[in-house]
């Protein structure tokens, strides 16, 4: 194990860090992890209170009694957790035009379609800014594409700021056309402004 580090101010956009792209673990459940890795929790944090306070306070509650799973990724190059990701199942209602968008070859009906919502994503404030985020995101989509259940889109209820959302456009998610008809600008969740974002996991690219 390498010494820490000190962490830097969280106002660069460069990583403090950076990390080879061999040497990330998979994604592990945050109840099988080993009890070093267990000991870099209190230590995490990603810029954002509400996402460091719920992988500290509330992630593995909720993760052992099945309100939301939560899988944690490392890197062997470095003594503390990488990022995190949330997730449970969930279901979206789409307009007319969404469903066009999928180009189903029949007439489906179904008054909400099935998805995987990304409650919480948050990669270590140190090591932001070289495509962990992305990394996060592919490994939730295989995880989904094998998964013995359908799900056909990944959904998020994203933080209203300019670089969450192109983070979120960037890896082909849009703003749910069905949640903005719905709520118009005015979404919140506990007091901060979110928008609904929705991805087509099989839809063309
Ligand atoms: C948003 C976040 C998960 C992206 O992960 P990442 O590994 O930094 O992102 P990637 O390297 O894959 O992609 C880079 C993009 O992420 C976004 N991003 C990077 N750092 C960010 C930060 N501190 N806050 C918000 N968005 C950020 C930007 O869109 C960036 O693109 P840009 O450099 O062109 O502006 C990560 O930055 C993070 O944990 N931010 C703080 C917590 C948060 O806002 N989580 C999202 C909750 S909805």
């Amino acid at each position: 194990m390498r010494l820490k580090t000190p962490p830097l101010p969280l106002v660069s956009n460069a990583p403090d860090m950076l990390l080879s792209d061999e040497g990330y673990s998979a994604l592990i459940p945050i109840d099988q992890i080993t009890s070093e890795a267990e000991a870099f929790i209190p230590a995490f944090t990603c810029g954002t209170i509400s996402l460091d306070s719920f992988l500290k306070e509330s992630a593995l509650d909720m993760h052992r009694d099945y309100l939301s799973r939560t899988s944690l990724l490392f890197h062997e190059a470095f003594d503390g957790l990488v990022g995190y990701v949330t997730l449970a199942n969930d279901s979206i209602p789409l307009t007319v035009v969404e469903i066009s968008h999928m180009a189903l070859n029949y007439n489906c009906t179904l008054p909400t379609f099935p998805a995987v919502k990304i409650c919480r994503l948050a990669v270590n404030a140190r090591l932001q800014n070289q495509q962990i985020g992305r990394r996060i995101l592919d490994l939730v989509t295989g995880a989904i594409v094998d998964s013995a259940t359908a799900a056909r889109f990944l959904i998020t209820d994203a933080i209203d700021q300019p670089r969450v959302v192109k983070f979120y456009e960037d890896y082909g998610f849009t703003r749910s056309i069905w949640a903005a008809d719905k709520h118009g600008k005015d979404r919140k969740h506990k007091g901060v402004a979110t928008v609904k974002m929705i991805k087509d996991i099989y839809g063309e690219e």
